[in-house]
């Protein structure tokens, strides 16, 4: 499975942000493509998205990644064997150079990766879940849907970046999102009701200005009632404090609403939040170099809830082995990009299995209409997958594609 040829072209992804996205054919003529999502809320320890500076696209560009792609990758990957993922991979860093990919780009980095994964999939006949995967290919992961929007994700006045439903409750990937979709269009009327605004933000969540970020789960709760589905039974909650944004010295101060918390405060706080509302998980409930902070807040509350490391991780298996040994979160979120390569991220999967880590793979807020996560999701058999709102082309772009898989497997 030699490949024959890699072409980059600039795209755009959800937020009207340039982008790019490669496509790679082999000498048998299958060919697959990939393309790199990218943050807001960005972890200081991700690989670094190369982008142009200067005045087109607000210096947001990707023509240096672009020709780098086309250039010294193509030039690299041209005759190697698509089918040795990790070979590749290890060829890209290499090319790089660069502790953190800033040299090439991470986003050059992971579309390449992923294009050549698609087509040693297609080469070999195989969906990607189970070329990545293999036989035990088979479980479909728990959607996590962002409903509420706030952080740096939308310009309302709330601070917990991210509200979602996790239907817990369902029997089947196909349950779980019908059940989403009904909670989420029940907050919408909810909300429109009570004359706050159902204009979304950038994962399709609403955006309303609340008076306090408890606020927002009381509305869900509603919701799901409203929905004629049980809180806490069918349908639970889940934060993404992204609090890395609030970090402020050694304690936190929350940007919109001014609160200023010591990290035992802020670990009380969401002790109180997980005893009034049916809590199953909070990622990034304190900040990305608080290692012992997490591993505090997993010692108090990681038995009922689940402590989501992102920003912590940044999908790097050398801090996942850090908190691991310490104890702290007990689940690791997966945003392939975050690392750069697809066998690097599945690397850290490896690790997280072996530290009893929980797994929930994750789109970025800017997004393309792949679908590559989720049959990521399927192959490392991860017990999660946040993709955002179930509204938005890109957000369903990856339901839509577990719901197809779900067909397949079932
Ligand atoms: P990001 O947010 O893609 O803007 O980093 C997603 C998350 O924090 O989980
Ligand atoms: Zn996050």
């Amino acid at each position: 499975m030699k490949i024959t040829e890699l072409r980059a072209r600039q795209i755009f992804d959800s937020r009207g942000v340039p982008t790019l996205e490669v496509r790679a054919a082999l000498e048998d003529g299958s060919a697959g493509v990939g393309s790199a999502p990218s943050g807001a809320s960005t972890g200081s320890h991700e690989a670094q998205e190369l982008r142009d500076g200067g005045e087109a696209y607000g210096g947001k560009g990707v023509r240096r990644a672009v020709d780098g792609v086309n250039g010294p990758i193509r030039a690299a990957l041209t005759g190697m064997d698509a089918a040795d993922q990790c070979r590749v991979d290890e060829r890209l860093n290499e090319l790089d150079g660069t502790p953190d990919k800033s040299k090439l780009g991470g986003n050059a980095l992971i579309a390449t990766s992923w294009a050549v994964a698609d087509a040693a999939a297609k080469g070999a006949g195989m969906p990607l879940y189970r070329w990545l995967g293999g036989a035990q290919a088979r479980q479909l992961p728990c959607p996590m849907l962002n409903v509420i929007n706030g952080g740096r994700h939308a310009d309302n006045n709330l601070d917990v970046q991210e509200f979602m439903f996790v239907p817990s409750g369902a029997d089947s990937f196909h349950d779980a999102m019908r059940m989403a979709s009904e909670c989420y269009h029940a907050l919408g009327k909810l909300l429109r009701e009570a004359g706050l605004s159902t204009a979304v933000g950038d994962e399709g969540g609403f955006a309303p200005n609340l008076a306090r970020d408890e606020d927002a789960l009381e509305w869900m709760v509603r919701a799901i009632e409203a929905a004629g589905w049980k809180p806490g039974e069918d349908v639970c909650l889940a934060l993404d404090c992204a609090a890395a944004e609030w970090a402020d010295g050694d304690a936190y101060r929350q940007p919109k609403s001014g609160a200023r918390f010591r990290r035992g405060e802020l670990i009380e706080y969401y002790d109180a939040l997980s005893r009034r509302f049916p809590l199953a998980s909070i990622e990034d409930p304190l900040g990305e170099e608080d290692f012992e902070g997490f591993r505090e807040i997993t010692d108090a509350l990681g038995g009922d809830l689940m402590i989501v490391g992102d920003d912590l991780f940044t999908t790097n298996a050398e801090r996942l082995f850090r908190g691991a040994a310490l104890g702290a979160a007990n689940a690791v979120l997966v945003k392939p990009n975050q690392i750069g390569t697809v066998s690097e991220a599945l690397e850290t999967v490896q690790l997280a299995r072996r530290s009893g880590y929980a797994v929930a793979v994750s789109h970025r807020s800017g997004e393309t209409l792949s679908t590559a996560i989720a049959d990521l999701a399927v192959a490392v058999g991860a017990e999660y997958i946040k993709a955002g709102a179930p509204a938005r082309g890109e957000r369903l772009a990856k339901y839509n594609r577990l719901l197809e898989i779900e067909e397949e497997l079932y």
